[in-house]
């Protein structure tokens, strides 16, 4: 809004497109010098002066606009609103739905493909970076106007799982692999690998079980069913964590049927060629290596299935954009997906668009490496809460609901500190880090969040005293609360640079939207809780009068709001 407010008094003095002078405003250096600088350089032609010059005749011509002042600072034209006479509205519209809410995505339906773990596999740190992310862009889209819808693309078709079928037919235990199915399928895993090194008959086992799954075998189907089902009670209970739910899974087994028609349409396009006995499709024209579609023994592979389910969310669930959040290391495999898509003649190929992200390691020797490279990540959902709940026991150690506050707070942890860095750098995740109360983090931001309910609540009471008693007692020692402490501003400079930061809200989700980035709307909320604690520390709040009061809670409510749009709770007491 306070940037609307100056575009309109530059355009209407200069004729410039209102969005070419959104785009030149600045910060000025010193907040004394102004709320925003624009800058005359582009002007000079138009005019044939100066800069400094049209600074200076702009400055003047600005400042006969009610509400604002303005001055010349060199080639810059610095702007100050009138702060009593914005404030009030600047408030209100920070609560109206087309500031909270901007529509840029006008109903377009987003497929957000994401978290997609492997059945019989641990969940790795790749899949937790894709459920995160993916969660967070899944609402900031909704928030924007478009229509997200997620799918789980469950990693249950394969080889391996011929090979998981023939270990287990060999030497599994039903019910260990109830007990623990990850562990236990791993267990086999490995124990085939070792075993198929001296007996090369095992490979062909494997091999000759995935043909049967594929061809719908019934005792295959089966064992493969069970599988699926035990790995996804364990992944389940990590979404429920995380506090995740998912429009579709749909694993890759579900285009299992599909596939036979899109190897009929690259053949009917002249597209595939033999191979070694495989067929594939040349990307010769997108320098790509070929896309493999079907193996020598005419099983499919990884992107014939993507293939298929690109097509499926095209035309079934009537995608028109396809993302796809993925870890970098897979940058190719979507090339040649998304080349193999524009070849066979899907137009809409170019409304595709891999999401990728960068490696993330757990530092922390506790973490690292037990069993192996492989972290578990139940334990350190579980480390982390445990952790939250020794800092909140510390700080607040009469807090009812400790538990479920923990749950909230060491869970934020993890998610904040994902999120809260730009999703292609690489991150060295530290627990301890991630959950100090002061530092860039998550709880962090719900402690901020939480103080200035408990602030809100001390105001409330106050108010309460005041207007049930101020007659009798603060009245008859002469003393009246408001007029006495409220300093001769609304909202103090402090306060001032508060309410502009929560101006920035609009802007900072479009960018978010439209660079498929959480982490603007993650460095928006630690630079509000940042504004927030200065302006704590240096005005009055509680007996602060009522537009400082009412800044204060809509801070809180964005707070929280932006908390939700990354996948973190907002409790009121920590
Ligand atoms: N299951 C795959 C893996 O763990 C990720 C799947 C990503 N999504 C896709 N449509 N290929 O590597």
């Amino acid at each position: 809004m306070l940037l609307m407010i100056a575009t309109h008094a530059i355009v209407a003095h200069t004729g410039l497109e209102e969005k070419e002078v959104l785009s030149l405003f600045e910060v000025p250096p010193q907040p004394e010098w102004g709320d925003v600088a624009f800058p005359c350089f582009v002007l000079a032609k138009k005019f044939r002066k100066s800069p400094q010059h049209i600074a200076m005749e702009l400055a003047e011509l600005v400042s006969r606009e009610a509400g604002l002042t303005a001055s010349a600072s060199g080639a810059y034209v610095n702007i100050t609103l009138d702060r009593s006479a914005h404030i009030p509205s600047m408030l209100a519209e920070l609560r109206k739905a087309e500031f909270l809410k901007p529509n840029i995505g006008y109903g377009q339906r987003v497929v957000i493909d994401m978290s997609s773990p492997n059945i019989a596999k641990p969940f790795g740190i790749g899949h937790l970076r894709s459920t995160v992310i993916g969660a967070a862009l899944y609402r900031i889209l909704g928030e924007t106007g478009y229509v997200p819808i997620s799918v789980n693309h469950l990693g249950d078709w394969g080889t391996q799982f011929g090979k998981q079928i023939a270990a287990y037919k060999r030497w599994g235990n039903e019910e260990q692999l109830q007990h623990d199915p990850i562990g236990e399928s791993l267990k086999l895993y490995v124990r085939f690998h070792q075993e198929a090194e001296h007996d090369p008959s095992l490979e062909d086992e494997g091999r000759e079980w995935f043909r049967r799954l594929e061809q719908g075998d019934t005792e295959a189907q089966q064992l493969w069913e069970f599988f699926v089902e035990v790995s996804l009670g364990e992944f389940d209970r990590m979404y429920q964590r995380l506090n995740i739910s998912f429009d579709h899974v749909l694993g890759e087994s579900f285009y299992n049927d599909k596939m036979q028609a899109v190897v009929a349409q690259l053949r009917a396009k002249g597209l595939l060629e033999e191979s070694d006995g495989a067929l594939v499709v040349r990307l010769e024209d997108e320098q790509l290596p070929p896309c493999l579609i079907l193996k020598k023994d005419g099983t499919t592979i990884y992107p014939t299935r993507d293939l298929a389910t690109a097509i499926y969310r095209h035309e079934v669930m009537k995608a028109d954009r396809l993302l796809y959040v993925v870890g970098g290391e897979q940058k190719l495999h979507f090339q040649q997906v998304f080349a193999v898509l524009k070849h066979a003649g899907e137009t809409w190929a170019e409304q595709c668009e891999h999401v990728p992200f960068g490696l993330m390691r757990f530092a922390g020797k506790k973490m690292s490496t037990r069993r192996g490279k492989v972290v578990k990540l139940e334990e350190v959902l579980d480390e982390a809460v445990a952790r939250a709940q020794d800092i909140i026991t510390e700080k607040n150690p009469n807090l009812l609901e400790q538990q479920a506050i923990a749950e909230d707070v060491g869970i934020g942890a993890i998610i904040f500190g994902d999120l809260k860095n730009n999703r292609l750098n690489e991150v060295d995740f530290s627990l301890e880090e991630a959950l100090t109360f002061e530092g860039e983090t998550g709880p962090y931001v719900q402690y901020t969040h939480a103080r200035i309910r408990s602030l809100l609540e001390k105001a409330r009471a106050h108010s309460d005293v005041d207007s049930t008693s101020s007659d009798n007692v603060l009245a008859q020692d002469g003393h009246s609360p408001d007029l006495n402490i409220v300093s001769d501003e609304m909202l103090g400079d402090a306060g001032w640079a508060l309410l502009k930061q929560l101006d920035r809200y609009h802007g900072q989700l479009i960018r978010a939207a439209r660079q498929l980035e959480p982490s603007v709307i993650a460095r928006f909320a630690l630079d509000t809780a940042q504004a927030f604690n200065r302006f704590y520390a240096k005005e009055r709040i509680v007996d602060g009068g009522q537009w400082r009061i009412q800044l204060a809670e809509q801070t809180a409510d964005m707070l929280a709001s932006t908390l939700r749009l990354l996948g973190l709770k907002a409790p009121n007491r920590m």
